[in-house]
C-alpha cells in the first residue's frame, strides 16, 4: 500500500534521537550500518525517494543527479558544507537542497583554537613523552612553545566560524587579522578589534597563525597553493578546519619537510581519507580525523535542522535552509 508520508532515505547512522524522530514524522528508510552507501546503493535510493539525507562523503553529483526519479524533490543535507553536491544540476531539475548551517559555528570555532594551541604548545608531543614513560620531570628547557597571545591570526573566511574564531582569538590575546570576500561592519570589526586585508597575499605573508574557515567552492579550490603558501613566514603555522581542497596538500607537505612553514593543524584533506603519508609522518603536524563538529550536541542539533527542512518542506513551503546556487 502507497504510504501518503514522505519517503525519505537516509545514507548513513545519525544520533539515535534524530532517526527516531525522523522515523515518527516520514517514511524514513535508515541506514543499518555506519559506512557510506556505494554509488549503486545512493543509485537506487534517489530513485524511489521523496527526499535523501545525504553527509559530506556521499558525492552527489550531476550523473547521479540525472538519474534520479521524478519522485526527488529534496535533497537535505545532514551538514553545512555542500561542495559534494552539485546544486546548479538539482535546481535545474528541480530538486531543492538544503543544509545545516549555524549549529556546528561554536564547536568548529572550538577545535579550530584546539588545533591552534595543540601545534603551537605542542601537545601531542607531550602526550607522546607521557604515554612513552620517558617522562624525567620538569625541565627549564623541555617542549617549549610559542605563546600565543599577541601573536597575529589571519582568518581566511569571515562567515559565522571564521567570526566564532575571532571572538575567541581576542579572548587569547591574539591580534584578529581577516581576509573575506565581503568587508565586515565596523561595528563587528570592532568587536573581535579585527584588521581586513583586501589583499590575501599580504595577510597571509605578515601572520603568525592562518586559519583557513571558508566553505570549499570553484573559487577556493587551492585558494593556499604553492605560491601563497610560500609567503607565509618560516615560523607561522596553518590550521584549517574547514575542508582540504582549499589548501594544496602537496606543497603544503613539501614545505612543512623543509621547514618553510613551522607547523600545521588539520582536521580536513584534499582527498578526504587518503592523507598524503609523508604528511601524516611529520613530527610538526596536528592530524585529526574531521571531527570539527564532533559534538553530541552539535550532532543533534544538525539532525534538528534537517527534521525543520523536511517538515517545512512537507508543509508546503520553502525548507528554511534552502541552499541556492548564488549563495555558493
Ligand atoms: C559540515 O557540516 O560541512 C562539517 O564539515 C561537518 O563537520
Amino acid at each position: 500500500m502507497q504510504s501518503d508520508r514522505l519517503s525519505v532515505v537516509v545514507t548513513q547512522r545519525l544520533p539515535e534521537p534524530v532517526e527516531r524522530r525522523m522515523c515518527e514524522l516520514f517514511d524514513t528508510k535508515l541506514r543499518e550500518h555506519d559506512s557510506p552507501m556505494s554509488r549503486e546503493e545512493m543509485l537506487a535510493s534517489i530513485q524511489k525517494a521523496d527526499v535523501l539525507v545525504p553527509t559530506l562523503t556521499d558525492k552527489i553529483d550531476a550523473g547521479l543527479i540525472a538519474q534520479a526519479g521524478d519522485r526527488l524533490k529534496l535533497i537535505a543535507n545532514y551538514g553545512a558544507g555542500v561542495d559534494h553536491i552539485d546544486v546548479h544540476t538539482a535546481r535545474q531539475r528541480g530538486i531543492l537542497v538544503s543544509n545545516t548551517p549555524g549549529v556546528l559555528t561554536d564547536d568548529t570555532a572550538d577545535m579550530t583554537m584546539a588545533l591552534i594551541l595543540a601545534v603551537t604548545r605542542r601537545i601531542p608531543e607531550g602526550l607522546a613523552t607521557m604515554q612513552s614513560g620517558e617522562w624525567e620531570g620538569w625541565s627549564p628547557t623541555a617542549l617549549l612553545g610559542g605563546r600565543i597571545a599577541g601573536r597575529r591570526l589571519g582568518i581566511l573566511g569571515m562567515g559565522r566560524i571564521g567570526q566564532g574564531v575571532a571572538r575567541r582569538a581576542a579572548a587569547f590575546g591574539m591580534e584578529v587579522h581577516y581576509h573575506n570576500r565581503h568587508r565586515l561592519r565596523s561595528e563587528t570589526e570592532e568587536e573581535y578589534q579585527a584588521t581586513y586585508w583586501e589583499s590575501l597575499d599580504q595577510m597571509v605573508a605578515r601572520m603568525d597563525v592562518i586559519s583557513v574557515n571558508c566553505p570549499h567552492t570553484p573559487a577556493t579550490f587551492h585558494l593556499m597553493n604553492a605560491r601563497r603558501l610560500k609567503l607565509m613566514k618560516p615560523e607561522a603555522v596553518i590550521v584549517n578546519t574547514s575542508r582540504g581542497e582549499v589548501i594544496d596538500e602537496n606543497a603544503l607537505t613539501r614545505m612543512l619537510r623543509s621547514r618553510e612553514i613551522a607547523g600545521a593543524g588539520l582536521d580536513v584533506y584534499e582527498h578526504g581519507t587518503d592523507v598524503n603519508p609523508r604528511l601524516r609522518a611529520l613530527k610538526n603536524v596536528v592530524l585529526l580525523p574531521h571531527m570539527g563538529s564532533a559534538t553530541i550536541e552539535g550532532r543533534i542539533e544538525m539532525g534538528e535542522k534537517v527534521l525543520l527542512n523536511i517538515k517545512t518542506f512537507d508543509d508546503g513551503h520553502r525548507p528554511p535552509d534552502q541552499v541556492v546556487p548564488s549563495m555558493l
